[in-house]
């Protein structure tokens, strides 16, 4: 029962919350709502401007509830409420709850988009749906006016409206919101919005009502940036766009721009500046693709690896090429758009999510965010490939991270027909495991290449067939294994050509032709460089994997997400049959989209979210790969394909996996392999390394 409520007064139930009480007859139904504790919004402060606490009495006897609900249980439509419907327009089953009193019992509905606390579903990134609790939030105040009798200043006054109105203390405000603060009172006969960032800080100001909040989820990678550009108030993602990350002149990889910045001075400025620069870029690239100006975007939420971090924010990243390899800072960060030279409002905040270890970084956070498994009941595995493997193993009792180096043959590098992910790509491979012939799929087209009209929709797509990327390198590979061309140390069986004329010689060794251009396109091979860097890479990212197993004491994982841009694309099969990932159920191992952008923007949405993973963050055991000594042995075990030794029931219940070699043939077994795909800037070598 509310306050000062009796038993003969309305009873009231909120719905889906399931809360429910008793209040004065003549309450609004907004006010009820607060007195037990369901979550309505109100930017205007029942002012019947901003239409968000819209609400859907329903009607009838509820013999679950115990209540009847009439129509007449309601005031009628007052002034306020009739003035806003004859400007904005409100189906006739709404109500506003801030104007609607309650005169008997009713049952009330508070919608999705009424609620701070939505649930944002975003079937677009693959998200999982998450419930917001908004960092910045906006309310529409009247200011008392000056007074000679009482000289207070101006922001005392509005911290006064705050306080009154919106239960609002302790706040502080921006200076560039003081510069502005008479100005825009005037401007709005004393009635303001503010954006209150934190509960604490007033960060931008409005004349009259204002109810238009942006922000932008932002994944620094060291390839590309990518962001989606956010509704704060309602959640949803309004534009998306990504741009290179200039800082590639001045290195592909990560560790080349560590080297760089160590060997010329004033490099870490350069690469800062690089990387700010793009990020402005892109901002204005979202609000070129909707109606939202720069100076709207109040809040921005961003991950990236460790020295994508540190370059960004200014923090020299040269401890982070050597052991012990030291992050700067492990907390989150928060600072200003103006700090990192990002074009926004004024008052823009910045909000980085907070690296794990020294190779393992808010990217990572992100990942973790999204994906949850700090949460799950089962052991799940999360690996986020890229140039280097992010790899988070555990469940809601312990969670572990490394970061392994698997180098950039899963991007198409290194690879002699390898491309990134790009239409024209060969991305599907089948190989027949009795001709031996291939057929693929290409990006940009539909068709599979034995289809009658392949070459004709290649050509109306404009791509030709220009290479292959990474997804299609792991299925040829595989399919290849499968078909009996490999060997399971990973070596073109020259016997094959007996068989087939896609088998060639090829110097010392064999090559598989996948593609033979009719067109005068590239001519596409798989050579043996080319399965050796797939081992390398593949051993790399199962060691990884396995020192986590190791530390947890296990021999098998419950559930593999595959995160990234290539992770989202691999089939599941075949990064099994290749040994990517360690054996598993295969209907548990999905795809998780790019979950390091998802927890970009779960973080840029709720404060709750942010909270959560500073905690986990906290309690992450961190592996450091480059010096366990174990990495190596688990690295040469891994090279065969699937794995010399672990064994794959799960694999084996899908498909028939070529015998096993009964005794290890050493071809392509060469422990310094990993090593010298390591980091390259090593100043004083990890243990192992010695
Ligand atoms: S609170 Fe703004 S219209 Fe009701």
């Amino acid at each position: 029962m509310a306050p000062g409520a009796s038993a003969a007064d309305p009873q009231v139930i909120f719905t889906p919350s399931g809360r429910r009480g008793r209040v004065s007859a003549g309450t609004t139904v907004l006010d009820a709502a607060r007195s037990l504790g369901v979550d309505i919004d109100a930017v205007c402060g029942s002012r019947g401007i901003c239409g968000r606490c819209t609400v859907t009495p329903a009607f009838g006897t509820f013999a679950k509830h115990g209540i009847t609900s009439a129509p007449d249980h309601l005031a009628e439509p007052g002034q306020l409420e009739m003035a806003y419907r004859d400007e904005h327009g409100l189906p006739d089953d709404r109500r506003l709850s801030c104007t609607a009193t309650l005169l008997g019992d009713a049952v009330i509905d508070v919608p999705p988009e009424s609620q701070v606390h939505r649930q944002v579903v975003r079937k677009d990134l693959a998200a999982r749906a998450f419930e917001m609790d908004p960092v910045v939030r906006l309310h529409t105040v009247d200011v008392t006016e000056p007074d000679l009798a009482t000289p207070t200043g101006d922001l005392g006054r509005l911290f006064g409206a705050l306080r009154r109105e919106w239960d609002l203390r302790d706040l502080r405000a921006d200076l560039s919101v003081i510069r502005i603060l008479q100005s825009t009172l005037a401007a709005g006969g004393y009635r303001v919005t503010v954006a209150v960032h934190g509960g604490r800080d007033v960060i931008a100001i409005w004349p009259g009502f204002h109810d238009r909040a942006f922000g932008v989820a932002i994944d620094v990678g060291s390839t590309t940036i990518a962001g989606h550009l956010v509704n704060l108030v309602t959640g949803d993602i309004l534009a998306s766009a990504g741009v290179m990350n200039p800082q590639i002149r001045f290195g592909e990889d990560l560790m080349s721009r560590v080297s760089y910045v160590m060997m010329h001075e004033g490099g870490d400025v350069e690469l800062t500046t690089a990387v700010r620069k793009a990020l402005d870029g892109l901002l204005a690239a979202l609000a070129n693709k909707t109606d939202i100006k720069r100076l709207e975007i109040l809040e921005l939420a961003i991950v990236g690896n460790p020295i994508m971090h540190h370059l960004l924010l200014g923090i020299d990243p040269t401890p982070l090429g050597s052991a012990p390899f030291a992050l700067a800072t492990d907390t989150a960060v928060s600072t200003t758009a103006a700090e990192i030279g990002v074009f926004a409002h004024p008052g823009a905040r910045v909000y980085v999510l907070p690296c794990i270890a020294g190779h393992v970084g808010a990217d990572t956070a992100g990942v973790i965010l999204a994906e949850e498994p700090h949460k799950s009941d089962v052991m799940t595995l999360v690996v986020d490939v890229g140039t280097n493997a992010e790899i988070v193993l555990g469940d809601r009792h312990r969670l572990l991270a490394a970061s392994s180096p698997t180098g950039p043959a899963f991007e198409g590098a290194q690879i002699s027909s390898g491309q990134r992910a790009a239409p024209g790509a060969i991305e599907r491979v089948r190989i027949d495991r009795g001709t031996l012939e291939p057929r693929f799929r290409v990006i940009g087209v539909d068709a599979w290449s034995d289809a009658s009209g392949f070459a004709e929709a290649v050509s109306a797509a404009g791509t030709g067939v220009t290479g292959i990327c990474g997804s299609g390198i792991i299925e040829v590979v595989a399919e290849l294994y499968l078909a009996g061309v490999i060997t399971a140390d990973g070596v073109i069986d020259g016997a094959v050509a007996a068989r087939t004329t896609r088998v060639v010689a090829d110097g010392r060794t064999f090559s598989y032709d996948l593609h033979e251009p009719s067109d005068g396109g590239p001519r596409i091979v798989v050579t043996q460089n080319d399965v050796r860097a797939i081992q390398l890479a593949k051993a790399a990212l199962y060691a990884g994997v396995r020192l986590l197993m190791d530390q947890l004491g296990r021999d098998t994982v419950d559930e593999v997400r595959l995160a990234g841009a290539f992770g989202s694309q691999i089939d599941p099969l075949h990064a099994m049959v290749l040994g990517l990932v360690p054996d598993c159920d295969l209907d548990r191992v999905r795809a998780a989209g790019n979950a390091a952008g998802t927890g970009a923007l779960i973080a840029l949405l709720s404060g709750a979210a942010r909270r959560e993973i500073e905690g986990v963050v906290r309690r992450v055991e961190k592996i450091e790969t480059a010096v366990e000594p174990r990495f190596q042995e688990h690295f040469v075990e891994a090279m065969a394909i699937p794995h010399r030794t672990a064994p794959n029931p799960n694999l084996e219940r899908v498909v028939t996996l070529p015998p096993r070699p009964a005794t290890a043939d050493r071809v392509g077994d060469r422990p310094g392999d990993w090593r010298r795909r390591r980091r390259p800037v090593v100043r004083s070598a990890p243990a192992a390394d010695r």
